[in-house]
């Protein structure tokens, strides 16, 4: 890779990035396709809205946004894709004279994998943990695979009901509550931020009662490859996937 006075800038912005992978695949796929373009971790730890002037002022090419900026970054953007409004949360920036224009691949993405995976939730009840900005796009990707009905566990009950009080296909639960979901083997969707590098030794539910109504496990968090969510799935049934649904860019 060559870097000169024309290498277009694009990054990759949230809080924690240390773990990130996204720059190693991102600069390997403009290096092979020949494309000028460098890809970087941008750590925030606050101040999205000068992080995001910041970018657009130094004309940043894109961007991509993870935990746990998917939704705050909304309101700092000329405009979203049909499918991030719809969903209400964005993980792709470009750049365009009027400011960063948001999309949303990450629907695209979990759909695709649940697909190769060749994980079937059509009319079955699925568990989703965490309610947040990845939350948004898996229920959305999930109704795309016409599951029937969700339960969402989230730490925050407030939090998950401003968000999804409106669905009428989803449950909310706190993360204690899973013995109130009726008994059966449940795909169970890991989109909490528990589990990353900082916290690798720990699951967002513990409870060994838990992970007996699981039969399949998806966590989104890619690395560690192997999270203390995946370890208590597999503890209980050897079917178990972990993938990274966020690896699919329309950046380059
Ligand atoms: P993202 O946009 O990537 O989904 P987010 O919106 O910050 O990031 O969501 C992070 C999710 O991880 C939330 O569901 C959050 O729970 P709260 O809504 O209660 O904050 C969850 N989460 C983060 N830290 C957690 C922890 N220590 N224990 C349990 N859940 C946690």
């Amino acid at each position: 890779m060559v870097i000169d006075g024309r290498t277009r800038t694009c990054g990759l912005i949230g809080n924690p990035v240390e773990h990130t992978l996204s720059p190693l695949i991102q600069n390997a796929l403009a290096n092979e396709a020949g494309i000028n373009a460098v890809y970087v971790p941008l750590g925030v730890k606050d101040g999205l809205k000068k992080a995001i002037e910041g970018a657009y002022t130094f004309g940043f090419a894109g961007m991509n946004v993870t935990v746990p900026y998917k939704r705050d970054v909304l309101e700092l953007l000329s405009g979203v894709d049909d499918a991030a409004g719809r969903i209400g949360a964005v993980n792709t920036l470009k750049y365009t004279d009027k400011g960063y224009y948001g999309y949303n691949t990450d629907v695209t993405g979990f759909v695709r994998e649940m697909e190769e995976l060749g994980l079937s939730v059509a009319g079955e009840d699925v568990i989703v943990l965490g309610a947040g900005g990845a939350s948004l796009a898996v229920c959305e990707g999930l109704r795309q695979l016409y599951v029937d009905h969700i339960y969402m566990l989230n730490r925050s009950l407030d939090k998950a009901r401003q968000l999804y009080g409106d669905c009428s296909d989803i449950t909310l639960l706190g993360l204690d509550e899973y013995d109130k979901i009726p008994d059966g083997g449940y795909t169970c969707i890991q989109c909490t931020s528990v589990g990353l590098p900082d916290s690798a030794d720990r699951a967002a539910i513990e409870d060994e009662g838990f992970y007996s109504r699981i039969k399949a496990g998806v966590d989104l968090i890619y690395n560690p490859s192997e999270t203390a969510f995946m370890k208590r799935v597999t503890f209980q049934y050897p079917f178990n996937y972990q993938k990274d649904t966020f690896a699919y860019s329309i950046l380059f």
